[in-house]
């Protein structure tokens, strides 16, 4: 039975986003591979959700920043299952600096968010593509974000990073297929440690309310949001590949 799994590896999955897209694999019957950079800690209890659900959870501290790592992540997973069906690349980093504050935001910034932002993801494909190739329905899913496309983000070098991975989504899903899907997501505002530690209490509780009250739907996103929209596009959607899906609750609709 346990042989018989699909494996779905979702790097940065200690918390947040990656977190419940590793439970939803779980909960549907796929392994998992649980990734984190620094706490062991809380991956290791995503991974015992994940066992509750009946899955294998193998746990693995690399840093996707660095090839070194990614490629050990790979050779784990190959050791470990021999598989992988779909890769969600969500590990993510930023700086929260006022957009207007040039000065505050200099190349180093710019260099460190986008050794994990995209060629983060960009090794993690290369240190997986076998498998995902071999997989013969492989997916991959990029977390992105709306800040890609608004113009509003933790900072330009973020907005520019994740501009940055959905060309890479566009890429690889022209140059991998068609035995490996290419997509990314979007999201808003999303309820996870990122924002709530980047902005503090009072201000990210502030654009909750703003944000709410411009979204169409009245909301903000749920990790379990992103994670059934990273079910969808790894798992099903077989005609599906170099997409962005947008998930802001209808903030681009900017109701009223
Ligand atoms: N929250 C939002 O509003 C929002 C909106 C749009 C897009 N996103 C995107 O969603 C993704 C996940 O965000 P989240 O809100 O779920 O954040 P989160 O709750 O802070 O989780 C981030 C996860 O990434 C891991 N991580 C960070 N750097 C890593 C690295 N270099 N290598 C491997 N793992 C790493 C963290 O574990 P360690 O600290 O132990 O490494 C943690 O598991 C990010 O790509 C972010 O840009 C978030």
């Amino acid at each position: 039975m346990s042989e018989e799994r699909k494996l779905c590896v979702v790097t940065g999955s200690s918390s947040g986003i990656g977190a419940a897209t590793a439970r939803l694999y779980a909960k549907n019957g796929w392994n998992v591979v649980i990734n984190y950079s620094r706490a062991a800690a809380p991956a290791e209890a995503v991974a015992d959700e994940c066992r509750a659900f009946g899955a294998e959870a193998l746990v693995v501290k690399a840093n996707v920043a660095d090839d070194a790592d990614c490629r050990r992540l790979g050779a784990a997973v190959e050791a470990r299952f021999g598989r992988a069906d779909v890769l969600v690349n969500n590990a993510g980093t930023t700086r929260f600096v006022p957009a207007q504050q040039l000065e505050g935001l200099q190349a180093q910034d710019f260099h460190d968010i986008y050794a994990v932002n995209v060629i983060g993801a960009y090794q993690m494909v290369r240190a997986l593509q076998p498998l995902l190739q071999a997989s013969g329905h492989g997916g991959i899913v990029n977390i992105s974000s709306i800040a890609s496309m608004m113009g509003r983000g933790s900072s330009l070098a973020y907005m520019a990073s994740k501009g940055a991975l959905n060309a890479l989504t566009i890429g690889l899903a022209r140059a991998l297929g068609p035995a490996i899907r290419v997509n990314a997501i979007a999201p808003g505002l999303v309820e996870t440690p990122w924002l709530q530690q980047g902005l503090g209490a009072e201000r990210y509780a502030a654009n909750v309310v703003g944000y709410k009250q411009i979204a169409a739907l009245d909301a903000v996103i749920a990790p379990e949001d992103v994670a059934d929209a990273a079910w969808f596009l790894g798992a099903c959607a077989p005609k599906t590949t170099g997409e962005v899906l947008l998930l802001d609750a209808g903030l681009r609709l900017t109701r009223g």
